[in-house]
């Protein structure tokens, strides 16, 4: 079995790499990335040497590149992960967004086409979904809830999973979709929430908390993620969405206390500012479809998730430490500064 996954230098998708690589010792993995600011290669370096893995830098939009790579590997699988991710960026700047998520999302179906696969698998997210309110805790996404997106990012990836529904509908190819909820773990870019307030609290610099941090998340550990893929992947039903997510809903502010006292540093670091536009309030995934057909069920509790998220953080300071001090200054500096 040859799989393609793109995007896998970079948070879920290497987390998904190291855990297909030993759940299918077997299975020839080749992870096309184009190595944005997001991407690592350091990452891969546990499996860069291996036999059965092989790394290839290129853009998913690249359509030369793209059907080189097929006509050379002949994959079975493909999984896309490649995506700009952070919707703070698609606020700043969309276009990236629309190319890379949706055209791109385009090539490799495509290819997908062109050379034949057993399956192609969407890696979506639950904001397709739009948000949920927060005074209606009964209310949960299912595979049924109509598509309402807030930001660029949302929207870019709503455009793409109705491309991939598109290319199974009228050209037969056998596509899943999976919506996930909000992932942490290891190799979490440092823009995100979590990792971003572990760094933060570490050297005691202001955390940047967005209004007043009542907006809620339904955080899953990133191995349980790349599990349900997996799964999927293998026993899902082609022309099928399935939600992911472990019931585990925190309002930001609480998730940011918690950082503070297992760290040992003060809340006063907490900062309020200026909400994120368009701010989702609540995402919260019912996840009764992909248990019932395929048994999945969530392993890693948060407390225990959080705690293994931070101790990765204090022991691998050389991943993450070279991230904050380069580029990423401005970065910080431009979304942050006086906000
Ligand atoms: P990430 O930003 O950490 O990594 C994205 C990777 O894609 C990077 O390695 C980057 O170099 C690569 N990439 C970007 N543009 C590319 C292009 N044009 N061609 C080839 N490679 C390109 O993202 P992540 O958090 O790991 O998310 C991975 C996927 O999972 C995305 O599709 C995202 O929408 C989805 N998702 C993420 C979460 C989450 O909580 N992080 C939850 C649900 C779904
Ligand atoms: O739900 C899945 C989505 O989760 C994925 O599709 C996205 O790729 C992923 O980035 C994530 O999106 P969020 O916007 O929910 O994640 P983020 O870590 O950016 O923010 C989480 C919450 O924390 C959100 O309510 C905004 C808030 N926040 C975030 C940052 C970076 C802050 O209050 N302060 C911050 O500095």
């Amino acid at each position: 079995m040859t799989i393609i996954v793109t995007g896998g230098a970079g948070f879920i998708g290497s987390n998904f790499i190291f855990h297909m690589m030993e759940a299918h010792p077997d299975y020839r993995i080749i992870c096309l990335d184009k190595l944005t600011y997001a991407g690592n290669l350091s990452t891969l370096a546990p499996v860069l040497d291996k036999e059965n893995f092989r790394f290839v830098k290129a853009d998913i939009c690249d359509r030369e590149a793209v059907y080189t790579l097929f006509e050379e590997e002949k994959p079975d699988i493909v999984v896309n992960f490649a995506a700009e991710s952070h919707v703070d960026r698609s606020i700043e700047d969309p276009g990236v967004f629309l190319q890379t998520n949706v055209l791109g999302t385009g090539v490799m179906m495509d290819a997908c086409r062109k050379y034949g696969i057993t399956r192609y698998h969407q890696v979506s997210t639950d904001e397709v979904y739009g948000d949920l309110p927060l005074d209606r805790p009964d209310l949960f996404f299912t595979e049924e809830t109509p598509i309402h997106t807030s930001s660029p990012y949302s929207a870019s990836k709503a455009a793409a999973d109705l491309l991939v529904l598109a290319y199974h509908r009228t050209f037969g190819l056998p596509v899943t979709i999976s919506r996930c909820s909000n992932n942490y773990g290891p190799y979490h870019f440092p823009e995100k929430l979590i990792p971003l307030m572990i760094a933060n609290c570490l050297a005691e610099k202001p955390l940047p908390v967005y209004g007043e941090g009542l907006n809620v998340r339904d955080w899953l550990y990133v191995t349980d993620h790349c599990r349900a893929i997996d799964l999927i992947i293998h026993n899902g039903r082609v022309g099928e969405v399935y939600n992911i997510g472990g019931h585990n809903e925190m309002r930001n502010i609480d998730i940011v206390r918690l950082i503070c006292q297992q760290l040992g540093k003060s809340e006063d670091l907490i900062t309020y500012v200026t909400d994120r536009k368009g701010h989702d309030m609540r995402y919260a995934i019912d996840p009764a479809k992909i248990h019932a057909e395929l048994g999945w069920l969530p392993e890693t509790k948060f407390a225990d998730g959080l705690k293994k998220t931070i101790q990765w953080y204090l022991d691998n300071r050389d991943w993450w430490e070279p991230i904050i001090s380069g580029e990423y200054r401005d970065y910080y500096k431009k979304m942050y500064e006086n906000r």
